[in-house]
């Protein structure tokens, strides 16, 4: 029995979730997998019920199941609480609870998709970046941190960016040995002209590289990689940074393949991990019908390959999103006035990818 916790959040993680829950039923289903899933409420709709942004509830659900599936947090309302009760705090509280250090994070240009680009189609196309994010390490947990009276009326604000050798080692291999797979080279991005952790992190990574002579290792600054992945990012095969720096190159990136909600992830630790979409709640369309799910329901094929040992299932819902774009289907986001293009609500485009898969199944 497989047991998935199903955190569908705020804004329009409830909706997109929704569907990414029917394909996974779908698929389970015809195969005959049994499963459960528990719900629960996260981010600032638990705010609103329990006054935290996660419980201990929701947290032992989360550490008790194979998988999560999580839709998104966040949204105006909750924007001025304290930082310890917003809703972000549930995702960073996941993250770090459940050790998800390595965050995965596919950016692939379509080749149905790529007038979606703002960049010019020569450029982005055949572009399939892997970013390896490291997610529960740098600037997001160090300590000291916080906001601290200076004693003459002045207030400071701090954060702390350190990495030890085994944080950085332990996600460089996940890098090496996702690089095997694919096109066998890794890059490594820091700031180590400047940032003595980031020093430490291009030295510890080259340590790694050497148990890996098949891949070829290279570095980049952060400030010349986001130029370069404008630039020229079908060069770019997998990319391994930190916390902030995943952060960040990782949205630039889903502007090369179109659109943020195309984009899956998958936080790892080991075979347990937690699956969302790298958009947000996007509170200006919620309950409307307009949200895309295809990130949330790549993340859910990544789910089946990543935790569950599915992996001939997950090609099939990638191949069925495939067919789907092929055939025109575009949510708001994606849409392009091209002949053929069919406009799709969150919905409709879920009903589309089970009628894919249930000629994939026949
Ligand atoms: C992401 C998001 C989160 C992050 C926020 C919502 C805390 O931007 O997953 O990329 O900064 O990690
Ligand atoms: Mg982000």
């Amino acid at each position: 029995m497989i047991k998935l916790a199903l955190f569908p959040g705020d804004g329009i993680g409830p909706e997109v979730s929704n569907e990414a829950v029917r394909i996974l039923k779908f698929v389970f289903d015809v195969n005959r997998v049994s499963y459960e899933f528990e719900e629960e409420l996260v981010g600032g709709a638990s705010y609103d019920s329990y006054k935290k942004p996660i419980t201990e509830k929701a947290l032992k659900i989360a550490k008790e199941s194979d998988a999560v599936l999580f839709g998104a947090v966040g949204g105006y309302k909750w924007e001025s609480l304290p930082i310890e009760l917003r809703p972000e705090k549930a995702l960073l509280t996941l993250r770090y609870d459940l050790g998800l250090y390595a965050n995965l994070r596919p950016a692939k240009v379509y080749d149905d998709l790529i007038d979606a680009s703002p960049l010019k189609k020569d450029i982005v196309s055949g572009t399939d970046i892997m970013i390896v994010r490291e997610l529960t390490g740098g600037i997001y947990f160090g300590q000291p941190r916080g906001i601290f009276d200076t004693g003459n009326g002045q207030k400071k604000g701090i954060n702390t960016l350190a990495y030890t050798t085994e944080e950085i080692k332990r996600i460089a291999i996940v890098a090496f040995e996702i690089a095997k797979k694919r096109r066998k080279k890794v890059l490594s991005v820091d700031k180590a002209n400047v940032l003595e952790s980031t020093e430490l992190w291009r030295e510890t990574v080259a340590e790694v590289s050497k148990c890996y002579p098949g891949i070829e290792l290279s570095n980049m600054y952060v400030d010349n990689c986001s130029m370069q992945l404008i630039r020229q990012p079908r060069s770019f095969d997998v990319i391994v940074t930190t916390n902030m720096f995943g952060d960040i190159l990782s949205d630039e990136a889903s502007m090369v393949a179109g659109s943020i909600g195309m984009l899956p992830s998958a936080s790892l630790n080991g075979k347990k991990g937690m699956y969302e979409p790298i958009h947000g709640s996007a509170p200006d369309i919620v309950g409307q019908n307009k949200a895309n799910p295809l990130a949330t329901i790549l993340s859910a094929a990544m789910m089946l390959r990543y935790s569950l040992d599915l992996d001939s299932l997950a090609d099939k819902i990638e191949k069925a999103v495939e067919n789907v774009i092929k055939k025109g289907f575009r949510t708001l986001d994606i849409y392009s006035s091209a002949p053929g293009t069919k406009a799709s609500g969150t919905k409709e485009m879920g009903d589309a990818v089970i009628t894919e898969l249930k000629s994939i199944f026949k």
